[in-house]
């Protein structure tokens, strides 16, 4: 009885696996695009998509593509035919520059419907918002910076954090009320800022939210 009370709750999406899986059945996505897949049986095994392709610099990694994601983008970026996707989920290297960069190439290689789900945006402590990884430690990176820059700059996106597994932030084209930063230099930016104004900046939405918003 627990257990079905649980799985019910927040309608059934309460991990990011969930939540793609969701966009694919809801939206009827295709293609599929993971950026870093560290154990596939995590997530990427878990995606019911018709086609997947995984990136990932880890030699010890089972991937489509043993690259990192500026090689892999830099790679499809010479093949002008190339086929886009449909649902990128973007959860590689977790630093503001980086994810920035996946954040903007993702945009170049999704279809006009299409949503890319941008995993960590939401970090609770502010040692889990620290630059530098250690191993073994909770790490969110600082993914939330890159996540705000956008909200701050780009009004031709549609962008919300599902208040699910350490942030699920989702994208897509459209239009949102921008959230001005006091500076878009991300060294400038600290965790006080995030604590401050985190639901605002975010947009932080539950999950009944985001199924409103979603459409
Ligand atoms: C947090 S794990 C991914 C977890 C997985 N997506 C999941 O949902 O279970 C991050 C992965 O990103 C990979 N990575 C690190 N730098 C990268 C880069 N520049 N491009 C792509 N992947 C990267 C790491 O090797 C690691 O396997």
């Amino acid at each position: 009885m627990a257990m079905f009370s649980f799985a019910r709750r927040n309608r059934g999406i309460n991990t990011r696996t969930d939540l793609l899986n969701h966009l694919i059945a809801s939206m009827g996505y295709r293609r599929y695009l993971e950026i870093g897949v560290r154990d596939p049986r995590d997530n990427f095994d878990k995606v019911r998509a018709d086609h997947k392709d995984s990136v990932d610099p880890d030699p010890r990694r089972p991937v489509t593509f043993r690259m990192t994601s500026d090689e892999f983008f830099a790679s499809r970026a010479a093949v002008s035919d190339r086929p886009s996707y449909d649902l990128a989920f973007i959860d590689g290297l977790h630093l503001a520059d980086q994810v920035e960069r996946d954040v903007v190439n993702s945009l170049a290689n999704l279809a006009p419907a299409g949503t890319i789900v941008l995993h960590d945006c939401n970090p609770t402590t502010e040692s889990a918002q620290s630059e530098a990884y250690i191993y073994g430690e909770h790490w969110n990176g600082t993914v939330w910076k890159a996540w705000m820059k956008l909200r701050a700059a780009r009004r031709d996106l549609s962008m919300f954090v599902v208040d699910i597994d350490e942030g699920c932030g989702v994208i897509r084209r459209g239009s949102q009320q921008v959230y001005p930063l006091p500076s878009l230099d991300y060294s400038t930016l600290g965790y006080d800022f995030l604590k401050r104004h985190r639901r605002e900046a975010l947009n932080l939405v539950s999950v009944d939210e985001s199924l409103k918003l979603l459409g």
